[in-house]
């Protein structure tokens, strides 16, 4: 039976530009990552811009610049757009009142991880794998375990033992089978390849697979289409693999390919990673093309904690070619910021979230941003799936005494539990 999927016209290694057949399983290509290539004339010829906005909300309404086959139904949890919020109070405290949130936190496991494991597992269903393991900081593995369990498949995921309980609850309730492991997402991908190379388990950690890029990708192309295809100045993203920022990018170039952007000028891609962990900004700030694997990594934002990323050289070639950069900002300072983010706009800012607006705060500081840019900052994930409970020290009200006293001597005590 042939495919029905005319957009795709092939798939490339990333490292070579090796065109590779498509509609075959693939993994690596050169022990580096494959990218899908689209066959942008069908594409321009069968769909339109305005014809994609009046289809449902969500990630599927890029049915044509996706790679599942046109006829197949995808598995989905209900997905939808995630806004694009103005945040003044925010923007004004960081010198940058043209700010912009896009709010991830609103997929159904509460981050941007469900787009991209979306796609990966639906094309990997249609490869007949049924049996799926991740190595994860936390929300990879909440969004695998939601996708396999939405299609009766088998998830093994592996996490690092520190990892937020909200995200190591939420794998096991989906009824994925869940490991803690004493040591950093890296450790975790050993243990993977084990699981493929004796249980035939389908590796679908970051840029293993080409599809995880292609769900990322349409954060991408539904910022453009929320802005009016006009996009902003700067985008500020948190980055640990890359695959968002990789995505992001690839929707931009082939949006400008289609013609369907307003203005042709692309956002300058800031890469934000904690000095606690930061290879890719090593890697940008001394000129190389591959980042070294980051020794002793640590960070208060753990989805930012991944001390090698296998697509590299995809960031890096991505920020230079958006006359972007890469920041480390200190990690010691990201729960200040989020204190401040969530309170000064009302989302739950995630830490990873709330590394970019301090970087975006430093950046306006330094005069990278000019305050007249419009910035889009991303909130990755809900600063509801992280555990803050020893960060908050609340007053506790007896019922049995009179409580207005208390509230008094509390609010003398506890001016803001938050500060
Ligand atoms: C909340 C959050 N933000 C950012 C990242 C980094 O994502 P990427 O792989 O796109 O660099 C992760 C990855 O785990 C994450 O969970």
């Amino acid at each position: 039976m042939t495919r029905n999927d005319p957009q795709v016209r092939c798939l490339d290694g990333a490292i070579d530009g090796t065109a590779l057949e498509k509609g075959v399983e693939r993994t690596l290509h050169a022990g580096r990552p494959i990218l899908v290539r689209y066959d942008l004339d069908w594409i321009r010829l069968h769909v339109s811009r305005d014809e994609l906005s009046r289809r449902e909300s969500g990630i599927w309404r890029y049915r044509e610049l996706l790679p599942l086959p046109l006829d197949v139904p995808p598995v989905s949890l209900g997905e939808r757009a995630t806004p694009v919020v103005p945040v003044e109070r925010l923007g004004a405290s960081i010198g940058l009142p043209r700010l912009l949130v896009k709010d991830e936190s609103r997929l159904p496991t509460g981050s941007f991880k469900d787009r991209g494991m979306a796609l990966a597992v639906n094309l990997a269903l249609g490869f007949g794998r049924r049996r799926f393991a991740v190595p994860t900081n936390g929300n990879a593995g909440g969004a695998l375990a939601a996708y396999a369990a939405a299609a009766g498949a088998e998830a093994y995921v592996f996490l690092p033992k520190d990892t937020p309980l909200p995200n190591i609850v939420e794998v096991a309730r989906a009824g994925a089978h869940a490991f803690l492991v004493d040591g950093l997402i890296s450790d975790c991908g050993a243990i993977v390849r084990q699981m493929v190379d004796e249980h035939q388990c389908f590796d679908v950690s970051t840029l293993k697979e080409p599809y995880r890029i292609e769900g990322k990708k349409t954060m991408g192309l539904e910022l453009a289409e929320e802005l009016g295809y006009e996009l902003p100045d700067v985008i500020v993203y948190p980055t640990g693999g890359g695959t968002g920022l990789i995505g992001m990018w690839k929707a931009f170039l082939e949006l400008r390919d289609l013609g369907w952007l307003r203005r042709e000028t692309l956002p300058r891609m800031v890469a934000v990673q904690s000095d606690g962990c930061a290879p890719i900004v090593r890697a940008f700030d001394s000129g190389e093309r591959f980042a070294s694997f980051w020794e002793g990594a640590y960070s208060a934002a753990a989805g930012i904690r991944v001390p090698s990323a296998l697509g590299d050289f995809l960031i890096l070639d991505a920020l230079r070619a958006s006359d972007g950069c890469a920041l480390a900002v200190p990690d010691g300072m990201i729960a200040g910021w989020q204190r401040l983010a969530c309170r000064d706009s009302g989302l739950a800012i995630c830490p990873e979230g709330a590394a970019c607006v301090g970087a975006a705060e430093e950046l306006a500081r330094s005069g990278w941003i000019r305050s007249s840019e419009r910035v889009v900052v991303f909130n990755t994930a809900s600063a509801h799936k992280y555990d803050h409970r020893e960060a908050l020290d609340l007053p506790v009200i007896d019922p049995k005494l009179p409580a207005l006293p208390q509230i008094e001597r509390a609010r003398e005590r506890f001016q803001d539990p938050w500060r």
